[in-house]
C-alpha cells in the first residue's frame, strides 16, 4: 500500500465511527476504497441523514457535500459540532449553477400571480444549490433525485398540484414519459428570458413548468450515438441516466439513476452484452469489476467536476481539516433547506 493509502487509513482508524467518509459512484476509482459508503445522491443523502458521525468527508461535488451539511444540522439551530468537509473544494456542478435562488423566486412570483386559483409547488433536483432548496422548502416543495424523481413528481400530481421544476429539463421530461405523459406536457422556462419566453396563457394551461438547465455532459447523447453504439455492440441491452433528453433516452432499454443502472448490471447473467450511458469514471469500473459480462459506454463522458476529488487531498483534509474544505450552508438557508430534502425522504 502506498504511503498516502496508509496514512489515509491511520485517519480512518483514528476516528472510528466518529468520522464517515461518503463518495458518489462518478468518483475515480482511486478514492472509492477508502469510502464508507458509495452510492448515488439519494443513497448518500439518506445516509448522510442517519449518520451521527461528527465529521463526514463527501467526495463528490458542492451541492452533494452541502446537502450532507444541511442534514447534519441541529433542529434546534445550537451548533452540534458536527462538519461536513469536501475534499475538492471547487467540484461543482454545472447544472446547479443553472438555477438561483433569485431567479427561481421571481419566475414563481410571476407564474404563481398569473394562476391565482391554482396551486403550484416547486419540485427541484438535489443537484442544485442550498440556497433553492430553501426556496423550495418555503414554498412547501420537495427535493427530488434521479431515483426517486417519478415517486415525488406523481405524489404532488396527485395532489392535484402544478409544478415548477428545476433545474434539469431532460429529468423532468423523462420522468413525465415515464408516467405516461407526452413531451408537449412540459411547458419550458427559458431561463435567459423575461417571463421565461412564456405568454401568459401558456402558464394558464400549464400543469408542469421546466426550467431549462441540463446536465452538460449527459445532455450531449445524441441518437447517432446510440446507433453506433448499437452497431459497435449488437444485441446489447442498453442502459441511460436520465439526464439525457427524453427523445434520445427513450430509445434506450432502461432509463435509470447509477443505482438503477448498477442494480440493472447486477442482475446480468454472464456473457450478457450491456452500453451504459453515463459518468465514464462509474462505466470504467463496472467493466472491471464484471469482466463476465461485455460492457461498454455508449459513449465515453467524464464530468470534470467529479474527477477532481484525489487521495492526496483527500488525507490533507483528515490530517489538517483545513477551512477551505469546509462546507457550511449559511445558517438562515438550514431549515427551509432542510424542508426541502425531509419531504423528499419522506414521500
Ligand atoms: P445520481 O442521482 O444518479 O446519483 O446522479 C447524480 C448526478 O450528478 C448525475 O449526473
Ligand atoms: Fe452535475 Fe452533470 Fe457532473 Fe452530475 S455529471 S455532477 S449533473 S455536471
Amino acid at each position: 500500500m502506498s504511503t498516502i493509502a496508509n496514512d489515509i487509513q491511520h485517519y480512518r482508524q483514528q476516528w472510528g465511527e466518529d468520522l464517515l467518509i461518503l463518495g458518489h459512484h462518478y468518483q475515480d476509482s482511486s478514492i472509492i476504497p477508502f469510502c464508507d459508503a458509495v452510492g448515488d445522491s439519494l443513497e448518500l443523502s439518506r445516509i448522510a441523514a442517519a449518520s451521527k458521525a461528527k465529521r463526514i468527508v463527501f467526495c463528490g461535488v458542492r451541492f452533494m457535500a452541502e446537502t450532507a451539511d444541511v442534514l447534519s444540522r441541529a433542529l434546534d439551530g445550537i451548533d452540534n459540532g458536527r462538519r461536513v468537509y469536501q475534499p475538492a473544494p471547487n467540484a461543482g456542478c454545472p447544472m446547479a449553477d443553472m438555477a438561483t435562488a433569485d431567479a427561481l423566486e421571481a419566475a414563481w412570483q410571476h407564474i404563481t400571480a398569473i394562476t391565482p386559483n391554482v396551486e403550484w409547488v416547486p419540485i427541484v433536483y438535489v443537484n442544485s444549490s442550498a440556497d433553492v432548496k430553501a426556496f423550495c422548502g418555503r414554498h412547501g416543495g420537495a427535493a427530488c433525485t434521479s431515483g426517486n424523481g417519478h415517486h415525488i413528481v406523481k405524489h404532488f400530481l396527485d395532489q392535484g398540484k402544478h409544478i415548477l421544476f428545476a433545474p434539469d429539463q431532460h429529468l423532468c421530461t423523462n420522468i413525465l414519459r415515464e408516467l405516461g405523459y407526452p413531451p408537449s406536457a412540459v411547458c419550458l422556462w427559458d431561463r435567459d428570458l423575461p417571463d421565461g419566453g412564456l405568454t401568459s396563457a401558456d402558464i394558464q394551461s400549464a400543469t408542469l413548468i421546466a426550467w431549462n438547465g441540463c446536465c452538460p455532459i449527459h445532455a450531449g447523447y445524441t441518437t447517432a450515438d446510440l446507433n453506433n453504439a448499437r452497431e459497435r455492440l449488437p444485441n446489447a441491452k442498453m442502459l441511460i441516466h436520465p439526464e439525457a433528453p427524453s427523445p434520445v433516452a427513450a430509445q434506450a432499454d432502461k432509463t435509470g439513476s447509477t443505482k438503477a443502472i448498477i442494480d440493472a448490471v447486477k442482475q446480468a447473467v454472464a456473457g450478457e452484452r450491456l452500453l451504459i450511458g453515463t459518468e465514464d469514471h462509474l462505466v470504467q469500473r463496472l467493466i472491471a469489476n464484471y469482466p463476465e459480462l461485455t460492457i461498454e459506454p455508449i459513449r465515453p463522458i467524464i464530468c470534470e467536476d467529479m474527477g477532481l476529488t484525489t487521495p492526496e487531498q483527500l488525507l490533507r483534509v483528515l490530517k489538517d481539516w483545513p477551512e477551505d474544505t469546509l462546507v457550511r450552508v449559511e445558517d438562515d438557508l438550514i431549515a427551509d433547506a432542510r424542508c426541502c430534502v425531509q419531504r423528499m425522504l419522506e414521500i
